[in-house]
């Protein structure tokens, strides 16, 4: 029997309680979320060969070598460029190149790809290049352009790739040829289909869509060990990722590939407009992964000043502030809202104990110049009280079945709780069922505690399905090319976010037995009460529930219901919806009414109030 007493507020439900979390990982941007199709197009990833995801392509008897010349490219930031050296070829014997994408790339009909490469010819006669976007398995050009002729010294040139009634596929490349003999250096060659919302250098719709759809307050970034890097060389040194492409040096991420850092702070900030998200802004502190760290003290400071610089270049006035200008001048005048800004990530992991004076001298910083913003510590502190401390869980479904009540008898009078990444681990590449039961049960912990908890974000959010692609096992949306898709998690989460109260009322409950999980939220203003309920058991589970206080009940009401024969079942590429919400009329309610949650199932009751 659960008990609710709708009169009896609790606590107010954290407002910014569910929200994002993602980095550099499993190529969640570079082949994700960022819309770039062209992989590597600045050739820093090397093989073997110097050239990866780079290939010749000639038609006839033309002729061409490619290399990496580490001394040309055309930019201070890109130094380096793909040389071809073209000894055959003539307009009817072309000879160029071929890049393969991030495990193909998608073409669709009646669609328009915007191009751009920058180029130098050993000449100026070098005649201009052909660009074909062409199917790997029939060879069928599916698109084509020409650019302007090439000049002898480095230069932009744009491109549009339109196609007619071609098949949507992804087993597709881009060629970029000439009909010239000579040496030709290329570098930055870029192809984006349409993005969300139309942003130029923007994200992939699909994805987009689907974050939305799971009804985020706010997106933390930029991550994760993303943000550290292995060493303090590769950190997220956000500086280097502003303004023209051509101007972003591209970095290692520390999951072990090359960030073409295209989704640089100002993307990572426009993505958080694009959803009407708020930004968590987390700044490096001076900690890389690999146990380099900077001692607190004046070799600190630039990286506090750093910082400093960054919370000007979100939040500054356009017309007042150095850095505040810089983001006018890159076509973004309005300042973006923020409150909290987190001090690093993962600071326990630094053994020398250098985090307390670390944060001590950013929370000075920082305070003084931005007293209303809150700061989040990423490790426990013994003489800074934080303003929030970020948590971080990642558990198997048994386990976080036995964690639920962690914060139920937390102290109150200390730091709020930032849950910056959690996950159920079970199920890969992306979870399964189990997982989403692990998961919901945690939620329903979660809501109980938003009085402590003020934010929470799942980790990580992305996976690039190829072979490949991953380097963390589950992960909650899955995509290739073509396609993506949510694990049965994604809509557990979507749901909880989705049918969230402003108040936690009284509740009590009797005889549930084990694995069994609920909360209820109230939103009084909507007059709606949002009842979850978990079972992670083989049997159903029926509940009599008596609500009082709430005035009259009204009879119908909604159940959102999500369910699977076992926990093993899962949602995948090809399988991308075997498990999602119905949503169905519920009727015959009242302020006592009972109700059978079936075996491996997690549901929202919508109920309304008079
Ligand atoms: O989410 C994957 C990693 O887990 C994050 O980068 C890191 O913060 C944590 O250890």
């Amino acid at each position: 029997t659960l008990n609710i007493q709708l009169d009896k507020p609790l606590h107010a439900v954290s407002p910014t309680l569910y929200g994002l979390m993602t980095e550099e990982i499993n190529y969640s941007y570079d082949g994700g979320l960022y819309g770039e199709l062209v992989r590597n197009r600045t050739f820093h990833d090397h093989d073997w060969s110097g050239t990866a995801r780079w290939d010749l392509a000639h038609t006839g008897d033309a002729e061409v070598t490619m290399a990496i010349d580490d001394t040309d490219g055309p930019s201070e930031a890109l130094s380096r460029s793909l040389l071809l050296d073209i000894k055959q070829a003539d307009p009817a014997n072309q000879a160029g190149v071929r890049n393969e994408g991030y495990w193909g790339m998608a073409v669709r009909p009646d669609t328009t790809y915007k191009g751009s490469f920058y180029a130098k010819g050993e000449t100026g006669d070098m005649g201009p290049v052909h660009i074909t976007l062409v199917n790997d398995n029939s060879g069928a050009v599916l698109a084509s352009a020409t650019s302007e002729s090439l000049t002898a010294g480095w230069q932009k040139y744009e491109f549009t790739l339109k196609t007619g009634k071609v098949e949507t596929s992804s087993e597709n490349h881009l060629q970029l040829t000439l009909g010239h003999t000579g040496k030709v250096w290329l570098s930055l060659v870029s192809l984006f289909p349409p993005t969300y919302k139309n942003r130029e250098n923007g994200n992939r719709i699909d994805i987009m869509e689907k974050l939305a759809a799971m009804h985020p307050q706010f997106l933390r970034l930029p991550g994760g060990n993303y943000l550290e890097g292995d060493t303090i060389e590769e950190r997220f040194d956000w500086k280097a990722t502003l303004g023209p492409l051509v101007d972003r040096p591209t970095h290692r991420s520390p999951w072990n590939y090359q960030s073409s850092d295209g989704l640089g702070l100002l993307e990572f900030l426009e993505w958080t407009e694009d959803l009407n998200i708020k930004p968590v802004l987390a700044v490096y502190a001076g900690y890389s992964l690999k146990g380099a760290h900077v001692p607190p003290g004046p070799g600190l400071q630039s990286y506090v000043n750093d910082a400093l610089d960054e919370i000007e270049f979100v939040t500054g006035d356009a017309n007042s502030t150095k850095w505040g200008a810089a983001r006018a001048k890159l076509g973004h005048p309005a300042p973006f809202p923020l409150t909290y800004v987190e001090i690093g990530n993962e600071d326990w992991f630094d053994r020398s104990g250098s985090y307390e004076g670390r944060y001590a001298q950013f929370y000075k910083a920082i305070k003084a110049k931005y007293p209303q913003l809150q700061l989040i510590a990423t490790a426990p502190l013994k003489r800074t009280k934080p303003d929030v401390i970020d948590d971080h869980y990642y558990k198997r479904a048994d386990e976080f079945f036995d964690f639920v009540k962690h914060y139920d008898d937390a102290d109150r009078n200390g730091p709020k709780i930032f849950v910056g990444e959690w996950a159920t681990r079970e199920g890969s590449p992306t979870t399964n069922f189990g997982a989403a039961l692990g998961d919901a049960a945690w939620m329903t912990a979660m809501e109980r505690n938003s009085d402590l908890i003020v934010m929470a974000s799942y980790a990580p959010l992305f996976v690039n399905v190829n072979p490949g692609g991953m380097q963390w096992e589950s992960n909650l949306i899955g995509y290739n090319a073509l396609s993506s898709y949510g694990a049965p998690s994604y809509y557990a989460q979507s749901m909880f976010a989705e049918y969230l109260g402003t108040e936690v009322p009284a509740s009590t409950i009797e005889g549930e037995g084990h694995r069994f999980f609920y909360s209820v939220t109230r939103d009084s203003a909507k007059g709606k009460v949002y009842l979850k309920l978990v079972n992670a058991t083989s049997a159903p589970k029926p509940v009599q529930i008596n609500m009082s206080g709430a005035g009259t009940i009204s009879a119908s009401g909604m159940l959102i219901s999500l369910s699977a024969t076992n926990p093993a079942e899962t949602n995948t590429i090809s399988a991308p919806t075997r498990i999602v919400p119905e949503k169905t009329g519920l009727k015959n309610l009242s302020s006592n009414f009972s109700h059978t949650v079936p075996a491996y199932a997690v549901q929202v009751l919508e109920i309304s109030t008079k």
